[in-house]
């Protein structure tokens, strides 16, 4: 067994599960008045409700005890100050300095590096406004109507999720478009869309060595060429966002044209950096800073909070408490918001790249489950699909609910019905439907015995299924960034209690390589070594091209 499942604060959470199993949270709160007020919190413009779950005090105090055990506090201190937390790459892991303002000090081998971040959101604010502005104009003269982001993974779904959640602040004149895969199909829609003339496309890569965006930047420059574009205009419509800037000069890219990345900044948690730049042109820049505000919020509550009030350390515990203690496999996210609608998506990435792992810091194999497997999407749409299996099937699905209580569209009286739903979902997990209830019901309908008996079954609820529910103010640069970094702390605790390295993604590299190795043979080369499967699957797509 490891030191984490040997440990006394694992051991007595093992033993107060066994001690729940009758637990029941609908009666909990009929017993306890101040049930909401206990495991409630409020701060960074969230209301974040944990009432609803399988704990009560004496739970929620040996989750804290794992939290303690962890040293939660001090790992937090040492992600803040720079420490070297990749441990695997040996990389301090700094995107909260990203959102820090002008004046703060962080210091990298001995250098402050805010002012670098600054100088960085200096350029992106420029190339901003003189897009804006109509100075910045494409190669015949046309003002730039829209903007490409080439870049995939962490180079695309945050700044996709946010320029889309948005979209009430968004500047008219511009169109945010994405090219992630390297499905042709892909491009071929894109391409549809814009013009050459008035696009301006941003290659986001920090590595710039991406197969997909490299090769989707390839074939876009050609394109932009076969419209028309010129050698002198080419600078016009490229920007590139990398850490790797001589990769961005050698595709022909002016100094002027590359904003810094750095190392010290994880794809997944870069969208706060100018690898957000689509996000700063379809809001503009004083929207852009007041999502970092947002952002910088929950940075200082992580900081400041004691362990108990701190909502991203709640957050993590109570899904470390499911699916280590209450075996859950899943987990989901259900946004109640048209704005919201890839925020699911987003969450995947940030917490399964981080937290999909097997082995622990110093390299030794976990015997405790690691990452939650995030799924789900938006309500209501999700009651008409899934959520059938939240209430009665046989998983133990816990459920993060996240709305705004105020929306952007007044339509009638919409936004009621839809704050309704979202409540009705999680009280109807939590409530259930008894048997007796069923009978109850089916009697009044006039049903006969025999009939309530063959039906009953099928219409029992059995009820205390666990959820968080999230509300937003209403969907705003400062809310949606304070979500997405309490999302973003909730995953770095949650690694530091289960003792992983939650900023390596060492798997994508086998991916890659064996794609290269299919690609040749798929070419001609010959199919030697390849498992019979994959061979059968080659000669298969070998056989069609030529049809
Ligand atoms: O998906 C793996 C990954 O390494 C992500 O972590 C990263 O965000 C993405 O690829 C894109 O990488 P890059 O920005 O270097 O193109």
């Amino acid at each position: 067994m490891s030191s984490l499942t040997e440990s006394v604060a694992w051991q007595a959470l093992k033993s107060q599960q066994k001690a729940m199993q009758s637990f029941s949270i609908k009666k909990s709160f009929a017993q306890d008045q101040n049930r909401f007020s206990k495991f409630s919190r409020k701060d960074c413009k969230i209301l974040f409700d944990f009432s609803k779950n399988l704990i009560d005090q004496t739970s929620f105090d040996l989750l804290l005890n794992l939290a303690k055990q962890a040293q939660v506090s001090q790992k937090i201190s040492d992600l803040f100050n720079g420490f070297k937390v990749n441990t695997s790459e040996q990389q301090a892991v700094l995107h909260t300095i990203l959102r820090k303002p002008i004046g703060y000090k962080v210091e990298l081998d001995g250098v402050n590096i805010v002012p670098v971040i600054h100088l960085a959101l200096s350029k992106m604010s420029k190339i901003v406004s003189e897009v804006h502005n109509g100075l910045w104009r494409g190669f015949n003269g046309r003002e730039i109507t829209d903007i490409v982001n080439i870049g995939i993974g962490g180079s695309y779904l945050g700044q996709y999720l946010v320029s889309e959640g948005l979209l009430p602040y968004r500047r008219a004149k511009i169109n945010c478009h994405y090219l992630a895969n390297i499905d042709g199909s892909e491009f071929y829609h894109l391409t549809q869309k814009v013009k050459a003339e008035s696009t301006l496309f941003i290659i986001s890569s920090k590595s710039f060595s991406t197969l997909e965006t490299i090769k989707n930047a390839c074939s876009i420059k050609n394109w932009y060429f076969a419209q028309g574009g010129t050698k002198e205009g080419f600078n016009q419509h490229f920007l590139a966002v990398t850490a790797n800037a001589q990769k961005a000069v050698e595709f022909g890219l002016e100094p002027f044209n590359i904003i810094p990345m750095w190392d010290y900044i994880g794809g997944r948690y870069s969208l706060w950096s100018a690898i957000g730049l689509p996000i700063a042109f379809s809001i503009e820049m004083s929207n852009f800073m007041e999502l970092l505000s947002g952002a910088f919020s929950v940075d200082q509550h992580v900081q400041q909070q004691d362990l108990a009030q701190n909502i991203p350390l709640i957050m993590a515990l109570l899904d470390v408490w499911y699916s280590n203690f209450w075996d859950a496999q899943t987990k989901a996210v259900l946004p109640y918001d048209y704005y919201l609608r890839n925020f699911t998506q987003h969450l995947q990435q940030l917490d399964m790249e981080s937290n999909g792992k097997s082995v622990q810091l110093d390299g030794s194999q976990v015997d405790y489950k690691t990452g939650s497997i995030i799924w789900g999407g938006l309500g209501c749409n999700g009651q008409h699909a899934y959520h059938q299996l939240l209430h009665q099937g046989t998983h133990l699905v816990p459920v993060d609910f996240i709305v705004p209580a105020v929306s952007h569209n007044f339509v009638d009286d919409h936004h009621y019905y839809l704050y309704a739903n979202c409540l009705a979902q999680s009280q109807s997990l939590m409530e259930g439907k008894s048997y007796s209830e069923v009978v109850l019901e089916l009697q009044n309908k006039g049903l006969s015995a025999k009939q309530i008996e063959h039906l009953a079954p099928h219409k029992v609820i059995i009820g205390n299924k666990p959820s968080n529910t999230l509300v937003l103010d209403r969907v705003t640069p400062f809310s949606l960034g304070a979500l997405i970094a309490l999302y973003e702390h909730k995953v770095f605790l949650q690694s530091v209690i289960l003792n992983i390295n939650a900023f390596d993604q060492f798997s994508v590299e086998l991916g890659k390589s064996l794609s290269y190795r299919v690609y040749e043979a798929l070419k001609g080369s010959n199919l030697d070594g390849l498992d019979s499967s994959t061979k059968a699957l080659v000669d298969y797509f070998r056989l069609n091209q030529r049809g």
